[in-house]
């Protein structure tokens, strides 16, 4: 059976402690593109069809909106299926204390019984939130392992803890 890592990650504006930056690249898409390197897993990035504002207080909004609303927005692309894989490495941002509303879409749309899901958020403060609690929560079912907190902003630090955490698993 395979591995899968799935991310969702958002580039442009963002906040760190120096204030405003703007991405080229997520943070969380740097991390995912590493564990990819380092392991070779097949890898998925979760998209939306309409995505939020490039301006990091507008996306604020829209992403809180959608968090109270609990929206499910919809995905660009779906996996046909997640029949081939047994793990899945989740890597996504802490929106407002949790997951990205599009990640629920994304675990909502499949069947994860028996299926084991690493949670790795990347945050500027607040760690995991309660993205795990959620994640068991949406996917009763599954198999949640420890979670994994690194500072997006400082992603290319955490890179050894990264690895040790991966290799926890195997
Ligand atoms: C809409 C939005 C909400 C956020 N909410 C939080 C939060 O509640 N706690 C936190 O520590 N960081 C928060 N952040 C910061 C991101 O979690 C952090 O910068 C993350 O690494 C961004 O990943 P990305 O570049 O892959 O999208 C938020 C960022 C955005 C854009």
């Amino acid at each position: 059976m395979k591995k899968l890592i799935v991310y969702y990650s958002r580039a442009n504006e963002n906040y760190t402690s120096d204030g405003i930056v703007n991405l080229e690249k997520g943070n969380t898409e740097i991390v995912a593109e590493h564990i990819k390197k380092y392991t070779d897993y097949d890898i998925f990035k979760i998209e939306q069809e309409v995505e939020y504002s490039s301006n990091y207080y507008i996306c604020g909004e829209q992403a809180k909106a959608d968090k109270e609303k609990n929206a499910r927005p919809k995905l660009k692309h779906y996996l046909q299926s997640i029949d081939n894989y047994d793990e899945f490495i989740l890597c996504y941002p802490n929106f407002w204390g949790t997951l990205p509303m599009a990640v629920f879409t994304f675990l909502e749309a499949y069947d994860f019984t028996g299926k084991t899901i690493r949670p790795l958020c990347t945050h500027e403060g607040s760690g995991l939130g309660v993205s795990v609690e959620d994640i068991k929560a949406t996917c009763p079912s599954s198999i949640v392992k420890d979670g994994l907190a690194v500072q997006g902003s400082r992603a290319e630090f955490y890179f050894d803890k990264i690895y040790v955490w991966l290799d926890k698993s195997n």
